[in-house]
């Protein structure tokens, strides 16, 4: 389910999977019709969605898109006996508000940014007296990463907060947080509820300009793995922020069941919750595919059914990075329309995964913000984004940008 670059990815890599004997993807997009029968479902009609599976006994559900989460489509889909891989409405919690994450944290003894949670004004704004600057300031409900502000004065927070109680608040809340300092990764892990099974690191660029500048986007590119994200880091993120998460979710009722998407600060005191999402990164998740070597549609039903215990995830030891290339005017309002021709863009290896895409008379044309991933693998970061450039060069897209600097920072350590 779902019509994104990510949905690409996993339509692509289930669309290999050996014990896979067909695949629907609802609604898809241009690029996911080259590996999956297209099926115009709408995730809010969960009973829809349900008919389709059952005319066509579907084994196995794999939802992309946090929103469906959220709104409970695995719960209205488990009802009626399916395999869903994807949170319960009650566990997507986790990425669909931040004071509930903030509180289990709590509960739970993981380590993260210290908060208050705040419903009104007056109490957010006598609450920035008990942080420093910069403020963190988060509303509570799904934002699409808009939610949140970094306000370097007291007096912009004040700003901010008004601005966040006035405006359409997607939740009634605001969280306060300590601003937490480091270099941020993220990390992947399926989990039944019970097992924990890695499933990869990477590090994306959120804002729209190059060295990391200007307005917060979805993503505008990602490699994996994050080399920053040792493996001794990654044991200390399992041990003391997924485990506990996982334990506590399940005791408390609330079994989490799907990809746990961990945001991590690696500060100076060991990795900290930045946050969590219920779903696959995109476009971490493009560069995560590219690298895992598997059945995938086999590891997503272990998990489904809650038998994830021995079931083991293998990825390429080479780097993957995905630049993302986006219509002007992203994150803003994109131009619709523009015209793309890949050309021979793959002929060296390399893999363009469609998300805004839409075929109009004929032609590729671009039809919302994020448009393409161009995907490449190289022994490190430095050739892997050689290489994806080679083929954004390669690709006509008039009306669309991208950044030119994706996996700097790595590059950076690499040429040291
Ligand atoms: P979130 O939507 O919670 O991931 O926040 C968006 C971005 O804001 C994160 O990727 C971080 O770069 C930044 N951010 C969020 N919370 C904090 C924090 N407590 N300290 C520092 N940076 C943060
Ligand atoms: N690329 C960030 C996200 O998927 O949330």
């Amino acid at each position: 389910m779902g019509s994104g670059g990510r949905e690409h990815a996993l339509a692509w890599k289930l669309a290999q999977s050996p014990s896979l004997t067909k695949l629907y993807a609802a609604p898809g997009n241009p690029g996911i019709a080259e590996e999956a029968e297209l099926v115009a479902l709408d995730a809010t009609d969960h009973a829809a969605v349900s008919a389709f599976c059952e005319a066509k006994d579907i084994a196995l559900v794999v939802i992309g898109p946090e929103a469906p989460l959220v709104d409970g489509l695995a719960d209205s889909l488990r009802a009626h006996g399916f395999n869903v891989f994807g949170p319960s409405k009650a566990a997507a919690q986790l990425e669909g508000s931040k004071g509930f994450t903030k509180d289990l944290c709590a509960r739970a003894d993981i380590p993260t940014a210290g908060y208050i949670r705040t419903s009104t004004l007056d109490e957010a704004t006598a609450a920035l007296a008990k942080f420093d600057a910069p403020y963190v300031l988060k509303a509570d409900g799904l934002a699409a990463g808009k939610g949140v502000v970094i306000a370097e004065s007291r007096a912009d927070a004040e700003a901010a907060l008004a601005d966040m109680f006035e405006g359409n608040l997607p939740g009634a809340q605001v969280v306060i947080e300590e601003f937490m300092r480091g270099e941020e990764a993220s990390f992947f892990a399926l989990t039944d509820g019970t097992t924990i099974l890695p499933f990869g690191s990477a590090q994306d660029h959120k804002q729209v300009g190059e060295g990391d500048v200007g307005l917060n986007t979805g993503g505008m590119g990602a490699y994996s793995p994050a080399p920053v994200l040792t493996p001794e880091l990654q044991q200390q993120a399992i041990d003391t922020i997924l485990r506990p998460t996982v334990d506590t979710m399940r005791t408390e009722g609330m079994p989490y069941s799907g990809v746990l998407y961990a945001g991590l600060m690696l500060t100076e005191a060991g990795p900290k919750l930045v946050e969590y999402n219920a779903r696959f990164g995109d476009p971490e998740c493009q560069v995560l595919m590219t690298r895992f070597q598997g059945d995938l549609a086999a590891v997503m039903l272990a998990c489904a059914k809650g038998q994830l215990e021995g079931v083991t995830a293998d990825f390429a030891d080479e780097t993957a990075l995905t630049v993302v290339m986006a219509a002007k005017g992203y994150p803003g309002t994109p131009e619709k329309g523009g015209a793309i021709a890949l050309g021979d863009a793959e002929t060296g290896g390399q893999k363009v995964f469609h998300a805004g895409t839409a075929v109009k008379d004929g032609t590729l044309v671009a039809n919302g913000g994020r448009v393409l991933n161009v995907t490449a693998t190289g022994a490190n970061v430095t050739e892997a984004k050689a290489k994806a450039y080679e083929a954004v060069d390669k690709i006509d897209f008039a009306s669309g940008f991208c950044r030119r600097d994706i996996g700097w920072k790595e590059v950076a350590r690499e040429s040291k």
